[in-house]
């Protein structure tokens, strides 16, 4: 099967994860159950997906010159990333802060550190490297302008451009012209478009909208087609970065060519798994496990 290359330029951080009960109130303290260090970012995380549903994927970000700059690349390593990762002597490593109860549901604050300072260097990169037919996974936590000129570089080169806008901010709309895939969750089309509707992202521009509803399943929209995805009935621990799984194996799939409704059902099958499993980036499944899930469900990927 011919295979095209997944490149992911984003955010990489480590998460730091308490698991308890519920969420503390405002002023309250609670016990918490397990604690978790973690590579994340959802840069990254989708890198990581990408990678180990099989498609060959190289991670294009910046860490500060700490401790967590190294676990962060660790993790790369250690998933069989390509990266092209700038270690900046002057910030530090973007850090997640995240609260997970006991229905699975998650609250996350980040210090984006040097993600936010992701710039010429690594565009550079992206511009040497990026050919016709590959595939650019973009999200919301580097600045708007690089964001920017990324997909104007990887649409110049005809490559497909899947964007995740999140973290939502309003500015993102100006991305969306770009790419091909917008991919956003309830909260992020609300904010995007002050609208539920999905349909109103192609009068920003949108292409094709896989408007993710999470267990609900996802709907793929674009000017003559709709698609349901139903999700898959699983028992969730764990939500975190389950976005990121969905995206990142969303475009593994198309890197093999495979057509829209499979490579949509073998992302959201991707994502049941995750959310089985502790952490974001960790809990994302192999090619092997989503095909034997996928089997086990009926469908078939090839
Ligand atoms: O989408 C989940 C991710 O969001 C976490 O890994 C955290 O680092 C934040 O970027």
């Amino acid at each position: 099967m011919e295979s095209k290359k997944v490149f992911v330029l984003g955010s990489i951080n480590v998460d730091l994860v308490v698991y308890a009960e519920h969420f503390p109130e405002k002023g309250e303290t609670v016990f918490g159950k397990e604690f978790l260090i973690n590579q994340g970012g959802k840069g990254a995380n989708q890198a990581v997906a990408s990678k180990k549903a099989s498609g060959d994927t190289t991670f294009i970000g910046r860490v500060g010159k700490d401790i967590f700059g190294k676990i962060a690349e660790d993790s790369l390593k250690s998933f069989g990333v390509d990266y092209f990762l700038i270690h900046d002597e002057d910030t530090q490593t973007g850090v997640a802060l995240i609260n997970v109860d006991k229905e699975g549901n998650n609250r996350i604050t980040i210090i984006e550190g040097a993600n936010g300072k992701v710039g010429k260097e690594e565009i550079d990169y992206l511009e040497e490297n990026i050919k016709s037919g590959d595939i650019l996974l973009l999200q919301g936590e580097i600045e708007t302008t690089e964001l920017l000129k990324a997909a104007k570089i990887a649409k110049d080169k005809d490559a497909l451009v899947i964007f995740d806008p999140a973290p939502v901010r309003k500015d993102l709309v100006s991305i969306i012209p770009y790419v091909d895939y917008v991919t956003p969750n309830e909260i992020e089309l609300q904010k995007l478009t002050l609208s539920s509707d999905p349909k109103e992202l192609l009068k920003f521009g949108a292409k094709n909208v896989i408007f993710k509803m999470g267990e609900k399943g996802v709907l793929f929209i674009n000017e003559s087609k709709e698609l349901f995805v139903k999700a898959y009935s699983v028992n969730a621990i764990d939500t975190t970065g389950a976005g990121d799984t969905f995206n990142g194996s969303f475009a593994s799939a198309l890197s093999k060519n495979v057509e829209i409704e499979k490579a949509l059902k073998f992302a959201t099958a991707s994502a049941a798994i995750s959310v089985t499993r502790k952490g974001a980036a960790i809990s994302s499944p192999t090619y092997e496990e989503i095909i034997k899930f996928l089997e086990e469900h009926h469908e078939k990927f090839i």
